[in-house]
C-alpha cells in the first residue's frame, strides 16, 4: 500500500464525506456488528469504493464504512476486517487505517470476539485491553523503511483513553475486565498446551485480530482503545469443542451489553 493510493483514497473520503469530519473510528469485530445501527445521520461508503480499503471475501459481507453520529459523537463506524489468516499477511487493514489518519480520525475505537483464559471471565463478559502479546511475531510493518517504524509500544493502548472508558461503564453499570490479549494468527484455534503457554506469559484473553492494527494505527499517530466480548472459555479450559458458529452465536447473544457499552464509551471519548 503505498502513501499514494491512502492520499488518494483519504481525498475520496473526504468528498464523500462531506460536512461530516469523525475524529473516531470504530473497527467492529464479531458480535459488534449491531453498532452499525446506532449511527444517526449516516452515510455509506462500501469499502468497494475505497481503494487502499481490503476486499473482503469471507462472511459474504461486502465492507461498510458508515460516518455519523453515535451519542452526538462524530464517528466512521467500520463493518468489516480482512484478518492475517486469509492471507498470512498482517497489514490487511493497514490501507483503510492509514486512510482514517490522513482524513482526520485520531482515535480507533477496536472491537474483537476473544477466548478466556481467566477462569473467572465467562462467556459474555466484557474485556477492555491493557496491553497485547504479539505471538505471531508478525507486524504490518514489514517492509516499511525509515526511523518512524521503530514504533514505541508501552503504551499502546492508552492509558487515558482505557479509564474514561473504566468510568463509563462504570456509570453504565456494565462489568468491565481489563486484561492482557495475545494474537495468535489462526485460523485454527489454539490446542490446550499452547493455551497454558499463553496463560504463562501473563495473557487474559486469546483472539485472532487487533494487534496488527493497534500497530499500524500506533504507527500512523493514533490513539487506540480495544475492547473484546468473551465468546468461550479458551481451548483446554473446559470440556466444550470450539467451533466458528459457537464464537459468533454466544457474540450475538452478548451484543446487546456490548454495544451498551461502546456507545457510553463514544461518548465519554468524545467529551
Ligand atoms: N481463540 C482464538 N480466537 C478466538 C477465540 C479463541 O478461543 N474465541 C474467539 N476468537
Amino acid at each position: 500500500m503505498n502513501d499514494d493510493t491512502v492520499t488518494r483514497t483519504a481525498a475520496h473520503l473526504k468528498q464523500r464525506l462531506g460536512a461530516r469530519a469523525p475524529g473516531i473510528a470504530v473497527l467492529l469485530g464479531s458480535g459488534w456488528s449491531p453498532v452499525s445501527a446506532e449511527v444517526q445521520d449516516a452515510v455509506d461508503v462500501p469499502y468497494a469504493d475505497l481503494e487502499a480499503f481490503p476486499t473482503l471475501t469471507v462472511g459474504g459481507h461486502p465492507g461498510l464504512l458508515r460516518a455519523g453520529r453515535i451519542g452526538g459523537v462524530e464517528v466512521a463506524v467500520l463493518a468489516g476486517r480482512k484478518h492475517a489468516y486469509e492471507s498470512g499477511h498482517a497489514d490487511a487493514m493497514a490501507g483503510a487505517i492509514r486512510t482514517l489518519a490522513a482524513s482526520g480520525v485520531q482515535l480507533l475505537v477496536q472491537t474483537s470476539a476473544a477466548g478466556s483464559l481467566d477462569a473467572t471471565m465467562r462467556p459474555g463478559a466484557l474485556m477492555l485491553i491493557s496491553d497485547h502479546l504479539n505471538v505471531a511475531q508478525r507486524s504490518p510493518l514489514f517492509g516499511e523503511t525509515g526511523d518512524k517504524r521503530f514504533v514505541d509500544m508501552s503504551a499502546a493502548y492508552d492509558p487515558d483513553l482505557r479509564a474514561r472508558a473504566r468510568a463509563a461503564a462504570a456509570t453504565a453499570g456494565i462489568p468491565l475486565h481489563e486484561g492482557v490479549y495475545a494474537w495468535v494468527m489462526g485460523p485454527q484455534f489454539e490446542t490446550p498446551a499452547e493455551i497454558r503457554m499463553l496463560r504463562a506469559f501473563g495473557a487474559q484473553a486469546v483472539g485472532m485480530s487487533t494487534v496488527p492494527e493497534t500497530i499500524v494505527a500506533r504507527h500512523a499517530g493514533l490513539r487506540v482503545l480495544a475492547l473484546s466480548m468473551i465468546t468461550n472459555m479458551a481451548a483446554g479450559m473446559e470440556a466444550e469443542t470450539l467451533s466458528h458458529a459457537h464464537t459468533l452465536a454466544t457474540a450475538a447473544a452478548g451484543s446487546e451489553r456490548a454495544v451498551k457499552l461502546l456507545v457510553a464509551a463514544i461518548q465519554a471519548l468524545g467529551a
